[in-house]
Protein backbone atom coordinates (compact mmCIF):
# COMPACT_ATOMS: atom_id res chain seq x y z
CA UNK A 1 0.00 0.00 0.00
CA UNK A 2 1.18 3.23 -1.21
CA UNK A 3 1.65 6.29 1.82
CA UNK A 4 -0.88 9.07 0.54
CA UNK A 5 -0.43 12.49 1.15
CA UNK A 6 -2.84 14.48 2.52
CA UNK A 7 -6.27 15.04 0.57
CA UNK A 8 -5.67 18.48 -0.43
CA UNK A 9 -2.05 18.12 -2.04
CA UNK A 10 -3.49 15.12 -3.74
CA UNK A 11 -5.35 17.78 -5.47
CA UNK A 12 -3.05 19.99 -5.99
CA UNK A 13 -1.48 21.29 -9.42
CA UNK A 14 2.46 22.82 -8.41
CA UNK A 15 3.01 26.71 -9.44
CA UNK A 16 4.34 26.54 -12.99
CA UNK A 17 7.24 29.29 -13.29
CA UNK A 18 7.45 31.79 -16.53
CA UNK A 19 9.80 29.47 -18.51
CA UNK A 20 13.08 30.68 -20.72
CA UNK A 21 15.41 27.87 -21.76
CA UNK A 22 18.41 29.52 -20.43
CA UNK A 23 21.05 26.63 -21.60
CA UNK A 24 19.55 26.37 -24.99
CA UNK A 25 19.68 30.02 -26.07
CA UNK A 26 22.30 32.69 -26.15
CA UNK A 27 22.37 34.39 -22.64
CA UNK A 28 23.02 37.50 -24.33
CA UNK A 29 20.44 37.83 -26.62
CA UNK A 30 17.63 36.52 -24.69
CA UNK A 31 15.44 38.83 -23.59
CA UNK A 32 13.64 37.76 -20.10
CA UNK A 33 10.47 39.55 -20.03
CA UNK A 34 8.27 36.76 -18.40
CA UNK A 35 8.86 36.73 -14.27
CA UNK A 36 8.36 40.51 -13.06
CA UNK A 37 12.29 41.03 -12.70
CA UNK A 38 14.22 44.02 -12.37
CA UNK A 39 16.03 44.18 -15.92
CA UNK A 40 18.74 46.66 -13.98
CA UNK A 41 19.79 44.04 -11.61
CA UNK A 42 20.41 45.56 -8.14
CA UNK A 43 21.89 47.72 -6.00
CA UNK A 44 25.69 47.87 -6.75
CA UNK A 45 25.93 48.73 -2.47
CA UNK A 46 24.39 45.27 -1.94
CA UNK A 47 26.67 43.63 -5.00
CA UNK A 48 29.86 45.00 -2.96
CA UNK A 49 28.28 43.10 0.31
CA UNK A 50 28.15 39.77 -1.38
CA UNK A 51 31.45 39.69 -2.29
CA UNK A 52 33.47 38.57 0.89
CA UNK A 53 30.33 36.89 1.94
CA UNK A 54 31.94 32.87 1.86
CA UNK A 55 33.95 33.60 5.40
CA UNK A 56 30.59 33.22 7.08
CA UNK A 57 28.76 30.27 5.10
CA UNK A 58 30.21 27.56 8.12
CA UNK A 59 27.99 29.64 10.70
CA UNK A 60 24.08 28.97 10.90
CA UNK A 61 23.13 32.83 10.12
CA UNK A 62 20.58 34.61 12.52
CA UNK A 63 17.26 33.20 13.63
CA UNK A 64 15.89 36.25 14.55
CA UNK A 65 16.87 38.47 11.84
CA UNK A 66 17.14 41.13 14.32
CA UNK A 67 19.61 43.46 12.12
CA UNK A 68 17.21 42.78 9.12
CA UNK A 69 14.29 43.61 10.41
CA UNK A 70 15.88 46.54 12.34
CA UNK A 71 16.83 48.25 9.00
CA UNK A 72 13.22 47.53 7.21
CA UNK A 73 11.71 48.93 10.43
CA UNK A 74 14.28 52.23 10.19
CA UNK A 75 13.64 52.43 6.64
CA UNK A 76 9.60 52.38 6.51
CA UNK A 77 9.49 54.02 9.96
CA UNK A 78 8.28 50.44 11.80
CA UNK A 79 8.38 48.75 14.51
CA UNK A 80 10.95 45.48 14.02
CA UNK A 81 8.15 43.57 16.29
CA UNK A 82 6.16 44.24 13.52
CA UNK A 83 7.63 42.88 11.04
CA UNK A 84 8.23 39.01 10.12
CA UNK A 85 10.54 37.82 7.55
CA UNK A 86 10.39 35.28 4.78
CA UNK A 87 12.23 32.88 2.24
CA UNK A 88 10.41 35.23 -0.17
CA UNK A 89 6.81 36.15 0.03
CA UNK A 90 5.80 33.07 -0.88
CA UNK A 91 6.83 31.40 2.32
CA UNK A 92 4.93 34.31 4.21
CA UNK A 93 1.53 33.27 2.15
CA UNK A 94 2.69 29.20 3.49
CA UNK A 95 3.01 30.21 6.84
CA UNK A 96 -0.06 32.63 7.14
CA UNK A 97 -2.32 29.95 5.78
CA UNK A 98 -0.60 27.19 7.90
CA UNK A 99 -1.28 29.20 11.05
CA UNK A 100 -4.59 30.22 10.27
CA UNK A 101 -6.82 27.59 8.02
CA UNK A 102 -8.29 24.89 9.39
CA UNK A 103 -9.51 21.91 7.10
CA UNK A 104 -12.40 22.62 5.11
CA UNK A 105 -12.22 26.24 5.82
CA UNK A 106 -12.41 28.82 3.45
CA UNK A 107 -9.81 30.98 1.14
CA UNK A 108 -11.19 34.08 -0.83
CA UNK A 109 -9.10 35.45 -3.37
CA UNK A 110 -10.07 37.34 -6.71
CA UNK A 111 -10.28 35.74 -9.48
CA UNK A 112 -6.95 36.48 -11.20
CA UNK A 113 -5.19 36.81 -8.27
CA UNK A 114 -2.03 35.77 -8.06
CA UNK A 115 -1.50 31.77 -8.33
CA UNK A 116 0.20 30.29 -5.21
CA UNK A 117 -2.63 31.57 -2.96
CA UNK A 118 -4.99 28.96 -3.37
CA UNK A 119 -1.82 26.64 -3.41
CA UNK A 120 -1.29 28.00 -0.55
CA UNK A 121 -4.80 27.39 0.71
CA UNK A 122 -5.28 23.82 -0.51
CA UNK A 123 -2.23 22.75 1.18
CA UNK A 124 -3.17 24.04 4.18
CA UNK A 125 -6.44 21.64 3.75
CA UNK A 126 -8.58 24.85 3.03
CA UNK A 127 -10.60 25.14 0.33
CA UNK A 128 -9.75 27.98 -2.06
CA UNK A 129 -12.45 30.34 -3.96
CA UNK A 130 -11.74 32.54 -6.59
CA UNK A 131 -14.17 35.61 -6.68
CA UNK A 132 -15.39 37.04 -9.80
CA UNK A 133 -13.30 40.75 -10.75
CA UNK A 134 -15.18 43.81 -12.60
CA UNK A 135 -15.05 43.34 -15.94
CA UNK A 136 -11.79 45.95 -15.89
CA UNK A 137 -9.82 43.42 -13.64
CA UNK A 138 -10.51 45.09 -10.48
CA UNK A 139 -11.59 43.52 -7.00
CA UNK A 140 -15.15 43.26 -6.89
CA UNK A 141 -15.46 44.08 -3.01
CA UNK A 142 -19.31 43.58 -2.97
CA UNK A 143 -18.77 40.19 -4.96
CA UNK A 144 -16.25 39.28 -2.01
CA UNK A 145 -18.67 40.01 0.44
CA UNK A 146 -20.71 38.40 -0.88
CA UNK A 147 -18.82 34.95 -1.39
CA UNK A 148 -18.38 35.48 2.72
CA UNK A 149 -19.48 32.28 4.54
CA UNK A 150 -19.47 31.01 8.45
CA UNK A 151 -16.33 29.21 6.81
CA UNK A 152 -14.40 32.10 5.65
CA UNK A 153 -10.86 32.51 7.10
CA UNK A 154 -8.65 34.27 4.81
CA UNK A 155 -9.03 36.60 1.90
CA UNK A 156 -5.87 37.30 -0.21
CA UNK A 157 -5.61 40.68 -2.11
CA UNK A 158 -2.84 41.57 -4.37
CA UNK A 159 -2.55 45.10 -4.58
CA UNK A 160 -1.80 45.89 -7.06
CA UNK A 161 -2.63 42.58 -8.76
CA UNK A 162 -0.63 40.20 -10.82
CA UNK A 163 -1.25 39.49 -13.60
CA UNK A 164 -3.70 42.30 -14.40
CA UNK A 165 -1.33 45.32 -13.02
CA UNK A 166 -4.33 47.21 -11.56
CA UNK A 167 -4.77 48.52 -8.41
CA UNK A 168 -6.94 49.96 -5.74
CA UNK A 169 -7.35 52.67 -3.48
CA UNK A 170 -6.77 52.95 0.04
CA UNK A 171 -9.79 54.23 0.54
CA UNK A 172 -12.05 51.21 -1.21
CA UNK A 173 -9.52 48.80 0.62
CA UNK A 174 -10.50 50.00 4.31
CA UNK A 175 -14.40 49.80 3.57
CA UNK A 176 -13.91 46.54 2.95
CA UNK A 177 -12.07 45.79 6.09
CA UNK A 178 -14.72 47.58 8.12
CA UNK A 179 -17.44 45.53 6.16
CA UNK A 180 -15.77 42.48 6.11
CA UNK A 181 -16.21 40.21 9.85
CA UNK A 182 -13.90 40.80 12.44
CA UNK A 183 -12.53 36.91 12.40
CA UNK A 184 -11.30 36.77 9.10
CA UNK A 185 -7.85 37.48 8.09
CA UNK A 186 -7.09 40.27 5.47
CA UNK A 187 -3.76 39.71 3.48
CA UNK A 188 -2.63 42.60 1.46
CA UNK A 189 0.13 41.33 -0.85
CA UNK A 190 1.69 44.61 -1.93
CA UNK A 191 4.74 42.90 -3.96
CA UNK A 192 5.11 45.67 -6.41
CA UNK A 193 4.05 48.39 -4.19
CA UNK A 194 7.66 50.10 -4.89
CA UNK A 195 6.65 50.96 -8.17
CA UNK A 196 3.12 52.58 -7.87
CA UNK A 197 2.80 56.08 -8.99
CA UNK A 198 -0.96 56.49 -8.15
CA UNK A 199 -1.51 59.17 -5.00
CA UNK A 200 -4.60 57.02 -3.55
CA UNK A 201 -2.84 53.80 -3.01
CA UNK A 202 -1.20 52.59 0.45
CA UNK A 203 0.69 49.69 0.66
CA UNK A 204 -1.00 48.84 3.42
CA UNK A 205 0.51 49.87 6.76
CA UNK A 206 -2.12 52.05 7.57
CA UNK A 207 -4.53 49.57 7.74
CA UNK A 208 -2.06 46.97 9.38
CA UNK A 209 -1.80 49.34 11.98
CA UNK A 210 -5.25 50.39 12.74
CA UNK A 211 -6.69 46.75 12.28
CA UNK A 212 -5.27 43.33 14.22
CA UNK A 213 -7.00 41.54 11.47
CA UNK A 214 -4.47 42.63 8.38
CA UNK A 215 -1.15 41.33 7.30
CA UNK A 216 0.60 43.71 4.59
CA UNK A 217 3.56 41.60 2.68
CA UNK A 218 6.45 43.45 0.97
CA UNK A 219 8.98 41.26 -1.18
CA UNK A 220 12.46 42.12 -2.47
CA UNK A 221 12.37 40.30 -5.51
CA UNK A 222 10.99 42.63 -7.76
CA UNK A 223 12.25 46.64 -6.78
CA UNK A 224 15.04 45.46 -5.06
CA UNK A 225 16.02 43.27 -7.48
CA UNK A 226 16.92 40.45 -5.71
CA UNK A 227 14.52 37.75 -6.60
CA UNK A 228 17.43 34.81 -6.32
CA UNK A 229 17.97 35.69 -2.80
CA UNK A 230 14.36 34.61 -1.77
CA UNK A 231 13.61 37.38 1.32
CA UNK A 232 10.00 39.06 2.00
CA UNK A 233 8.80 40.33 4.84
CA UNK A 234 5.24 40.96 6.15
CA UNK A 235 3.73 43.81 8.91
CA UNK A 236 1.14 43.11 11.21
CA UNK A 237 -0.39 42.84 14.77
CA UNK A 238 2.26 42.02 17.28
CA UNK A 239 -0.47 38.98 17.88
CA UNK A 240 0.12 37.61 14.34
CA UNK A 241 3.62 38.44 14.29
CA UNK A 242 3.97 35.53 17.35
CA UNK A 243 1.62 33.44 15.68
CA UNK A 244 3.40 33.07 12.74
CA UNK A 245 7.14 33.33 14.66
CA UNK A 246 5.96 29.80 15.74
CA UNK A 247 5.76 27.68 12.81
CA UNK A 248 8.36 29.58 10.56
CA UNK A 249 11.97 27.54 10.29
CA UNK A 250 13.96 29.03 12.57
CA UNK A 251 16.60 29.35 9.56
CA UNK A 252 14.29 30.47 6.91
CA UNK A 253 16.47 32.90 5.53
CA UNK A 254 20.15 32.48 4.79
CA UNK A 255 23.21 34.77 5.40
CA UNK A 256 23.45 36.47 1.82
CA UNK A 257 19.85 37.05 1.93
CA UNK A 258 20.11 38.24 5.83
CA UNK A 259 22.89 40.75 4.81
CA UNK A 260 22.25 41.82 1.44
CA UNK A 261 18.46 42.93 2.48
CA UNK A 262 20.02 44.68 5.07
CA UNK A 263 21.78 46.94 2.58
CA UNK A 264 19.20 46.95 0.03
CA UNK A 265 16.35 48.25 1.93
CA UNK A 266 18.71 51.00 3.12
CA UNK A 267 20.01 51.62 -0.77
CA UNK A 268 16.65 53.54 -1.52
CA UNK A 269 18.14 55.68 -4.11
CA UNK A 270 18.34 52.01 -5.93
CA UNK A 271 14.70 51.88 -5.50
CA UNK A 272 13.78 55.34 -7.07
CA UNK A 273 16.06 54.30 -9.80
CA UNK A 274 14.04 51.16 -10.83
CA UNK A 275 10.85 53.03 -9.96
CA UNK A 276 11.57 55.62 -12.43
CA UNK A 277 13.05 53.67 -15.14
CA UNK A 278 10.23 51.40 -15.18
CA UNK A 279 7.62 54.09 -15.22
CA UNK A 280 9.31 55.80 -17.73
CA UNK A 281 9.76 52.55 -20.26
CA UNK A 282 5.91 50.87 -19.33
CA UNK A 283 5.07 54.89 -20.52
CA UNK A 284 6.45 54.31 -23.73
CA UNK A 285 5.54 50.75 -24.32
CA UNK A 286 2.07 51.17 -23.49
CA UNK A 287 2.39 53.59 -25.76
CA UNK A 288 3.73 52.29 -28.64
CA UNK A 289 1.45 49.22 -27.80
CA UNK A 290 -1.58 51.20 -28.33
CA UNK A 291 -0.32 53.12 -31.84
CA UNK A 292 -0.17 49.33 -32.56
CA UNK A 293 -3.61 48.78 -31.98
CA UNK A 294 -2.62 46.08 -29.40
CA UNK A 295 -4.75 47.04 -25.83
CA UNK A 296 -2.75 46.52 -22.74
CA UNK A 297 -4.53 47.13 -19.59
CA UNK A 298 -3.49 50.24 -17.43
CA UNK A 299 -0.72 49.00 -14.73
CA UNK A 300 0.77 50.20 -11.81
CA UNK A 301 3.40 47.84 -12.13
CA UNK A 302 6.17 46.39 -13.55
CA UNK A 303 4.69 44.10 -16.45
CA UNK A 304 1.36 44.77 -18.67
CA UNK A 305 -1.42 42.79 -19.28
CA UNK A 306 -1.72 42.36 -22.95
CA UNK A 307 -5.14 41.11 -24.85
CA UNK A 308 -4.06 39.49 -27.58
CA UNK A 309 -7.11 37.39 -28.41
CA UNK A 310 -7.47 33.41 -29.57
CA UNK A 311 -4.15 33.50 -31.36
CA UNK A 312 -2.18 34.32 -27.56
CA UNK A 313 -0.71 31.01 -27.73
CA UNK A 314 0.70 31.72 -31.47
CA UNK A 315 2.10 34.78 -30.98
CA UNK A 316 4.09 33.34 -27.57
CA UNK A 317 5.65 30.44 -29.62
CA UNK A 318 6.85 33.53 -32.26
CA UNK A 319 8.50 35.32 -29.81
CA UNK A 320 9.84 32.58 -27.74
CA UNK A 321 11.53 30.89 -30.87
CA UNK A 322 13.69 34.49 -31.23
CA UNK A 323 14.29 34.32 -27.87
CA UNK A 324 11.88 36.83 -26.51
CA UNK A 325 10.24 35.51 -23.48
CA UNK A 326 7.12 36.71 -21.74
CA UNK A 327 4.51 34.86 -19.83
CA UNK A 328 1.33 32.89 -20.98
CA UNK A 329 -1.57 33.77 -18.09
CA UNK A 330 -3.58 30.71 -19.02
CA UNK A 331 -3.51 29.33 -15.18
CA UNK A 332 -5.07 32.93 -14.32
CA UNK A 333 -7.94 31.94 -16.22
CA UNK A 334 -6.73 34.08 -19.21
CA UNK A 335 -5.91 32.57 -22.25
CA UNK A 336 -6.02 35.10 -24.22
CA UNK A 337 -3.80 37.60 -22.86
CA UNK A 338 -0.11 37.66 -22.41
CA UNK A 339 1.96 39.43 -19.42
CA UNK A 340 4.85 41.57 -20.58
CA UNK A 341 7.57 42.61 -17.81
CA UNK A 342 8.47 45.81 -18.34
CA UNK A 343 12.25 45.05 -19.19
CA UNK A 344 15.19 47.75 -20.51
CA UNK A 345 14.21 50.07 -23.44
CA UNK A 346 15.91 48.22 -25.65
CA UNK A 347 14.67 44.96 -24.57
CA UNK A 348 11.33 46.33 -24.94
CA UNK A 349 12.33 47.46 -28.54
CA UNK A 350 13.33 44.09 -28.95
CA UNK A 351 9.64 42.71 -28.32
CA UNK A 352 8.40 45.58 -30.28
CA UNK A 353 10.65 44.49 -33.41
CA UNK A 354 9.79 40.71 -33.23
CA UNK A 355 6.19 41.03 -32.85
CA UNK A 356 6.10 42.95 -36.19
CA UNK A 357 7.87 40.43 -37.93
CA UNK A 358 4.84 38.25 -37.16
CA UNK A 359 2.83 40.84 -38.32
CA UNK A 360 4.65 40.62 -42.02
C1 LIG B 1 1.49 39.32 -6.19
C2 LIG B 1 2.72 38.55 -5.85
N1 LIG B 1 2.92 38.17 -4.59
C3 LIG B 1 4.00 37.47 -4.22
C4 LIG B 1 4.96 37.11 -5.14
C5 LIG B 1 6.10 36.27 -4.69
O1 LIG B 1 7.23 37.00 -4.51
P1 LIG B 1 8.52 36.38 -3.81
O2 LIG B 1 9.56 36.35 -4.86
O3 LIG B 1 8.82 37.33 -2.70
O4 LIG B 1 8.17 35.02 -3.29
C6 LIG B 1 4.81 37.49 -6.47
C7 LIG B 1 5.81 37.08 -7.45
O5 LIG B 1 5.72 37.24 -8.62
C8 LIG B 1 3.66 38.22 -6.83
O6 LIG B 1 3.44 38.57 -8.10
Amino acid sequence: MSVEPNPGIVALSPYVGGDATLAGDDALTLVRMMSNENPYGCSDLVKHAFRDMSSHFALYPSSSHGPLRQAIGEVHGLSPHRIVCGNGSDNLIHMITQAYVQPSQEVLYTRHGFLVYPIAAQAAGGVPVAVPETRDFHPDFDALLGAVTPKTKIVFLANPNNPTGTYVADGAVWAFREKLRSDILLVLDSAYAEYVEAPDYDAGVRLADAFDNVVMLRTFSKAYGLAALRLGWGYAAPSIIQTLEKTREPFNLNIVAQVCGEVAVRDQDFVAFSRKNNARVRTWLAGEMDKRGYAVVPSQTNFLLWHVGPHAQEVYDHLCHHSVYIRRVKAYHLPHHLRITIGTQAQCQRFLDVLSLKKE
